[in-house]
C-alpha cells in the first residue's frame, strides 16, 4: 500500500516469519522493539501494553493467531486445531474492552475452521489484509475528520495516533489531515495518567511531524476549554455500543461532560471494526480495572505514601447524547443513537472487505 508522507510511525511489523512490536513503554525516551514468536508472548506484549490501543491490539492478535496455528500445526499437522481455539481464548481475555481484540480473533477463528492443510500462509494472509484494512480506513477517517475542522485549535485525549493502530491513526489521522490542509493551527493533549498515553505518545507523534502540541493536565481541560480556543476534541474509541455510547480511555466522559458545557463539538473517530453492534449499551461495555500500582508509582518511584490505596479503571464510558459526530471509514454519524446506528451499519457497506462480524462472511485471503 502507498504511504501518505505524513504516515511514518509504524507500531506493528511482521517481519523475518514473526511480529515485531514497538515497546510503547519505552517511549520517548528509547525506541524498542520486542519480537513475539510464540502465541505467549504475544499476550504477554498486549497485556503489559507494550502495544496498546484498540486497532492495534486486534492486529497485533490476528498475527498472534498466525503464531498460535503454526506452533499446533508443527506439533500435530492432522489434528493442529485442538488446542488452537484454548489458545484464542487467552488471547483473547488479555485486555476486555477494546472490541477490536474479539473482532480479530473471531475473524481469524471463522477463516482457520475452513482451511485444509499448513494454515499459515492463508492465515498470515487475514492477518496482513486486517492490517492493511486499518491503514486505509485511518486515511478515509482522516479525510472525513478533517473536512469537518476550520481553523482553530482541537483538543484530544490518550493516544489515538498510528502507535494505537495499523498506521496513521484515527484520531490522530484527523489531526494530520486537518494540519496538513491547513485547517487546524494547534493541538491540545491531554497527559492521559496514569500511563501519560498523552505526554508519552501522543506528544512523540505530532512532534516529530513538527504538528504544535501543548500538553495540559486533565484538571486543567476546564479551563482550557472555557478558553473558547479550542473549536473541536477529538478522540478515538475502544469501542461504540450499538446506541452509541463509547468507551474510551478515562477521562474522556469527563472531558465530553465539559465540552458540551462550554460548546466545543465533540467527535469520537473509529473503524467500524470498534462499533460492537451486539452490545446494546455502555453499561454492557467491560471497563477495565489495571493495578493500583499504575497510579501509586511512576517510572518505578513511589507517587503517595504506603497504605495508601487507588482505583485504577483505566476506561469510561461517554453517553452517545455527548457526542456531536461519529466518523467512520465508511462515512459520518451526527449525534449518533440506536436508530441511527443500526441503519449506517445495515446499510453502508465497505468498499472494501471487512469482517464477517458486522458484514456477513469474511473476505478470502487473496495470497498464502
Ligand atoms: O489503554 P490504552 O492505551 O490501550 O487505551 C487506548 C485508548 O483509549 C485509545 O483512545 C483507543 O484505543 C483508540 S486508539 C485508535
Amino acid at each position: 500500500m502507498k504511504r501518505r508522507e505524513d504516515d511514518t510511525v509504524r507500531a506493528v511489523t511482521w517481519t523475518g516469519g514473526h511480529l515485531r512490536l514497538l515497546d510503547q513503554r519505552r517511549l520517548p525516551d528509547a525506541i524498542e522493539t520486542i519480537d513475539c514468536h510464540e502465541l505467549t508472548d504475544t499476550a504477554q506484549a498486549i497485556r503489559d501494553m507494550v502495544v496498546r490501543g484498540a486497532p492495534a491490539i486486534g492486529i497485533t492478535a490476528a498475527y498472534g493467531v498466525v503464531l498460535a496455528a503454526r506452533a499446533r500445526y508443527a506439533q500435530s499437522p492432522s489434528n493442529w486445531r485442538a488446542g488452537f481455539l484454548e489458545d484464542l481464548d487467552s488471547l483473547g481475555s488479555t485486555r476486555p474492552t477494546a472490541i477490536n481484540l474479539a473482532w480479530a480473533i473471531r475473524r481469524m477463528a471463522r477463516l482457520a475452521r475452513s482451511i485444509e492443510g499448513d494454515p499459515e500462509g492463508i492465515l498470515l494472509a487475514e492477518a496482513i489484509r486486517i492490517h492493511e484494512e486499518d491503514i486505509e480506513a485511518n486515511y478515509r477517517m482522516g479525510d472525513l475528520g478533517a473536512e469537518l475542522i476550520s481553523g482553530g485549535a482541537v483538543m484530544t485525549h490518550c493516544n489515538a495516533g498510528a502507535l494505537a493502530t495499523g498506521g496513521y491513526g484515527t484520531a490522530l489521522g484527523v489531526v494530520r489531515r486537518a494540519w496538513r490542509s491547513g485547517r487546524l493551527v494547534e493541538v491540545y493533549a491531554g497527559e492521559t495518567r496514569p500511563w501519560l498515553q498523552g505526554s508519552r505518545l501522543t506528544a512523540w507523534e505530532l512532534v516529530q511531524e513538527g504538528i504544535p502540541v501543548t500538553l495540559v493536565c486533565e484538571g486543567a481541560v476546564a479551563s482550557l476549554l472555557r478558553q473558547g480556543d479550542v473549536g473541536w476534541v477529538v478522540v478515538g474509541a475502544d469501542r461504540v455500543a450499538a446506541n452509541g455510547d463509547v468507551a474510551n480511555k478515562i477521562g474522556t466522559y469527563a472531558l465530553a461532560v465539559h465540552a458540551r458545557r462550554h460548546g466545543v463539538r465533540f467527535m469520537v473517530v473509529a473503524p467500524t471494526s470498534t462499533v460492537d453492534m451486539d452490545c446494546p449499551t455502555g453499561d454492557r461495555i467491560p471497563v477495565e480495572l489495571r493495578g493500583e500500582e499504575e497510579v501509586l508509582r511512576l517510572a518505578g518511584r513511589p507517587l503517595a505514601p504506603a497504605g495508601a490505596k487507588a482505583w485504577n479503571p483505566v476506561f469510561d464510558i461517554t453517553p452517545a447524547e455527548l457526542i456531536d459526530v461519529l466518523v467512520t471509514e465508511r462515512g459520518v454519524v451526527h449525534r449518533p443513537d440506536d436508530e441511527k446506528l443500526a441503519s449506517f451499519m445495515s446499510h453502508r457497506k465497505a468498499s472494501y472487505p471487512t469482517g464477517e462480524l458486522l458484514n456477513g462472511p469474511a473476505a478470502r485471503p487473496d495470497r498464502g
